[in-house]
């Protein structure tokens, strides 16, 4: 307890005091997995709450370990706790110092349910865009996912508890997610899958990871010495402890001797059967010590022992605040896709027609699984839209299960808007990408009715839009969490200019995606080939030149945007071998339209063709508040990565000599300004 040694060193002394049980007890969970794994989402949760539960040892002093999920607000059925949006919808805001802020909310109400292990967030990055988590996720861009989770894990992690990214590695569909084997080239490894978790432990300095369920090129994740000690240990040089998610762990000797540090969220395999193989000295004491080690240092690290959290499962967490916030990122997540002859923002002196469930009866306000939360309240779009326009206004409803009901209330007021969504949740994917229970019928019908129609989406991931032609608006508002109807009311009447983009591509049809084949998913065989290599997501769509319905990166204002003057500085190169270190790039934007609004300026690399990359990919972004009128002169920085690819001969970085195209827009699709970098001997001066 003399916290003025290093956490290493304390952590030394500790484990020269403890006995073999107590190392062992350190490294699994006492809670019961109920029923059978492989049937899903299935487990007792204790008396106190935690999905996940270390005793302390009170014969030393080391505190329990209280884990509670939380990717938008407190889980496991905690009461008066907050919930956020979907982490989709926070990311769509394209500002990392709103998933700070986000985390740091989040963290907070988990310390004050006492729980000291927060699990999130989720940060693979979205393969398959009917894979049921990805609303949990960021998106699909591995930067992009990489900037998001190293702003939340430090908001978490300023909070007091340790934040658990997950899931590592491969995590990318739920079909058959205790089984699958996804099967993935070295380089799409490294270069796709891998930098969110680097960026994590390098940017978030995130201290522990959940290891997946589904398989790694035929190695289950947590015995999976390639994920868990090379890339891991050795090239990420991480310094945390790894858990297993709830029932990832297959193995006692493997697991233990190829990094599994602990197992969640009981011991099948790391109790008697651990002491057991450490007797028979087929784990070394070493091994056991290593593992222990990594467990107690973030402890220490994080004050775990000097300051333990002092609110309990009962505690309530909310405030305010907190409901304030919630309500800024629905605001701040929600994109404006579609808007014909300026029909939004609308005027509150028209009658208007709210249609559908998640508008009325149902809001759609979360994702289902470990990420669901007990909601304190829920403002629907339809309370939120009448408190807006006051009593002076009509505004009829219906849920649309009766489609001549919709299409009489949608042709009796001058606007409708028609609220859809998905039911997407952990343990399966969605089947397809089609809108459930006859929603496009339904929307097909309001358009008829009223030429004045306005779709929200209620959804975790993309959707086709076969009316979209058909519509005057389209809103993308996510699961928006308990503020839903405020915040959609805000952006509907202006009093919240939409500034969001899309984290993932959206669609024309079935067949135009990534991974249209079934041997890319759900797999065939126990297998999902990731044939597709490098382009995932909007990597695809350039690669393959097919038109998405709206692309990544994309998403409207009420006002409009310029940029201009790129300038791309020399590269800051080494005087040796004139590899870059890194390059700075300014541009000006102008809000050229008449209400203040926010940009989100986007630089897209083009690699040389020889380096056998995607045709452009995301390597910095800013976001600019503007006036109108105004201008400002944004920059942003290019490492030494957005110059390099993955050798997997070498199993290393490197970055061939070449030109390297500067592309920077507002989408990744509108791209007007270019210029390059030279990268290479060629470029020193003489
Ligand atoms: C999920 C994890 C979650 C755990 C505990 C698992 O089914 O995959 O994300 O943290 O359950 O609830």
């Amino acid at each position: 307890m003399d916290a003025s040694l290093s956490p290493e060193r304390r952590a030394a002394l500790l484990i020269a005091a403890m006995t073999l049980d107590e190392k062992i007890a350190l490294m699994h969970g006492v809670n019961r997995i109920k029923g059978d794994a492989a049937s899903g989402y299935d487990f007792d949760l204790p008396p106190n709450g935690y999905v996940g539960y270390v005793p302390p040892n009170r014969r030393l002093g080391i505190p329990s370990l209280t884990l509670a999920d939380g990717r938008a607000g407190v889980g496991n059925k905690a009461r008066d706790v907050t919930l956020l949006p979907a982490p989709v919808a926070a990311a769509s805001s394209w500002d990392p110092r709103l998933l700070n802020e986000f985390g740091r909310v989040l963290g907070q109400e988990q310390w004050g349910k006492g729980t000291n292990v927060a699990l999130g967030p989720s940060i693979d990055v979205v393969r398959v865009p009917e894979w049921g988590r990805s609303f949990e996720s960021y998106g699909e861009d591995p930067y992009f996912n990489g900037v998001m989770a190293a702003a939340e894990i430090e908001g978490i992690q300023s909070q007091g508890p340790i934040a658990d990214a997950n899931m590592y590695l491969t995590m990318n569909q739920e079909s058959d997610r205790f089984r699958a084997d996804s099967v993935v080239d070295e380089r799409t490894l490294e270069e796709i899958y891998l930098p969110p978790f680097e960026a994590a432990v390098r940017d978030g300095h995130v201290d522990t990871f959940m290891c997946a369920y589904v398989k790694t090129n035929g190695v289950y994740s947590c015995e999976n010495a390639d994920l868990l000690q090379r890339m891991l240990r050795e090239q990420l040089n991480f310094d945390g402890w790894v858990m297993s998610d709830w029932g990832a762990t297959h193995s006692t000797v493997d697991s233990a001797n190829n990094g599994l540090d602990q197992q969640m969220p009981d011991d099948t395999y790391y109790g008697a059967t651990l002491k057991k193989a450490v007797l028979d000295g087929q784990v070394s004491t070493g091994c056991i010590n290593r593992h222990v080690r990594n467990i107690l240092v973030p402890m220490f690290r994080h004050g775990l022992f000097d300051r333990p959290p002092t609110g309990t499962w009962a505690s309530n967490v909310r405030s305010p605040l907190h409901d304030s916030f919630s309500r800024k990122v629905a605001e701040q997540g929600t994109i404006l896709l579609k808007n014909a002859n300026s029909i939004l923002p609308l005027q509150t002196n028209v009658s208007i027609a709210v249609i559908g469930a998640a508008g009325t009866t149902a809001p759609k306000i979360e994702g289902g699984g470990s990420s669901a939360v007990i909601a304190p309240y829920t403002i629907s779009p339809r309370d939120g839209i009448r408190k807006r326009v006051g009593n002076g206004t009509q505004v009829s409803c219906t849920d649309g299960s009766d489609l001549a009901e919709a299409a009489k209330t949608a042709a009796a007021a001058q606007i409708a808007i028609v609220f859809v969504h998905t039911n997407e949740t952990e343990g399966e994917d969605r089947p397809n990408l089609e809108l459930p229970d006859h929603q496009d019928q339904l929307i097909a019908t309001v358009a008829k009715a009223n030429k004045q129609t306005i779709v929200v989406l209620d959804t975790g991931g993309p959707v086709l839009m076969p009316w979209a032609d058909d519509v005057s608006a389209i809103l993308e508002a996510w699961y928006p969490g308990q503020e839903d109807g405020n915040a959609i009311a805000a952006i509907l009447f202006g009093d919240v200019n939409p500034s969001a983009k899309l984290p993932l591509t959206f669609p024309k049809d079935a067949a135009g995606i990534p991974t249209a084949s079934k041997e890319q998913w759900p797999g065939s065989d126990g297998h999902s080939r990731y044939i597709e290599k490098l382009n995932v997501g909007y990597r695809w769509y350039d690669a393959t030149r097919t038109e998405p319905l709206f692309p990544f990166g994309f998403g409207l204002s009420y006002t409009t945007f310029q940029l201009s003057h790129l300038v791309v500085s020399p590269a800051n190169l080494d005087s040796q071998t004139g590899a870059v270190k890194n390059v700075s790039v300014i541009v000006d934007v102008t809000n050229t339209g008449k209400c203040g609004g926010a940009e989100v300026v986007q630089l897209y690399i083009g690699q040389p063709p020889a380096n056998g990359e995607p045709p452009r990919q995301l390597r910095a972004f800013a976001k600019v508040q503007l006036n109108p009128g105004e201008t400002k002169p944004v920059a942003m920085t290019l490492d030494k990565r957005s110059f390099s690819i993955f050798e997997p001969s070498q199993h290393r970085w490197i970055s061939p000599d070449g030109t390297y195209e500067v592309f920077v827009g507002t989408s990744s699709r509108d791209l007007p300004l270019h210029g390059s970098v030279v990268v290479g001997s060629a470029n020193l001066p003489q």
